[in-house]
């Protein structure tokens, strides 16, 4: 784990989710998001929707929307671009690395995009957190990705305030 240093956010909160969270800011010139992360079922039907995120995204970088109904790019404010693909994994990410002009790609979810990027071997390093509240419904990130430890060094840490950090980080090829 590369905790190299806390910082105080503006509610003051620290510690281990923080380093996390500082973690996840920085390095990234692309984002693939699936289209169940995008917007509620049926945005495709609205010519107006551009996203939860308002007028200027969280992203600030080229963000890829994977879904079977593309449309054409939509510039927002603050560096984000919308780009949409009906694509494979593989190719959406061979889209999103030209985009990220030598940074890393984040592949931000849901679930399924998780699943399948991981499922094709596509990701190297990847940051799960669990928390301890049962749904009992919803997308299982795992459905397929069995004996994925022998492909993965795994790191759990568990944070005080309930939540089991788990990193996956891909094994040198010997
Ligand atoms: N809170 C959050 O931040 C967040 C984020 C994501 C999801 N969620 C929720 O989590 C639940 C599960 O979401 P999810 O796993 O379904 O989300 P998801 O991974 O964001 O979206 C999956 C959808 O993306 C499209 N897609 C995926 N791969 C594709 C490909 N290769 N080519 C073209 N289209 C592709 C398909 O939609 P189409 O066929 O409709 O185009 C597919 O049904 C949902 O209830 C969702 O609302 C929450």
């Amino acid at each position: 784990m590369d905790v190299r240093h806390q910082v105080l956010d503006a509610r003051g909160s620290a510690g281990v989710d923080d380093a996390f969270a500082e973690r996840h800011g920085h390095g990234f010139g692309a984002e693939i998001m699936g289209a169940n992360k995008f917007g509620p079922p049926g945005w495709q039907d609205d010519p107006e929707w551009k996203g939860w995120w308002g007028p200027t995204p969280p992203f600030h970088t080229p963000t890829f929307v994977l879904t079977h109904r593309p449309r054409p790019p939509i510039e927002m404010d603050g560096g984000t671009t919308f780009h949409f693909l009906d694509a494979t994994p593989a190719e959406a990410l061979e889209a999103a690395r030209e985009g990220a002009e030598g940074q890393d790609v984040r592949i931000g979810g849901g679930a399924t995009v998780v699943r399948d990027f991981v499922a094709a071997g596509l990701v190297d390093h990847m940051h799960l957190v669990q928390v301890p509240i049962v749904l009992g419904r919803g997308v299982r990130v795992w459905d397929g990705l069995e004996a994925l430890e022998d492909a993965y060094d795994i790191e759990a840490v568990s944070s005080p305030s309930g939540v089991t950090h788990l990193t996956f980080t891909r094994k040198a090829v010997s």
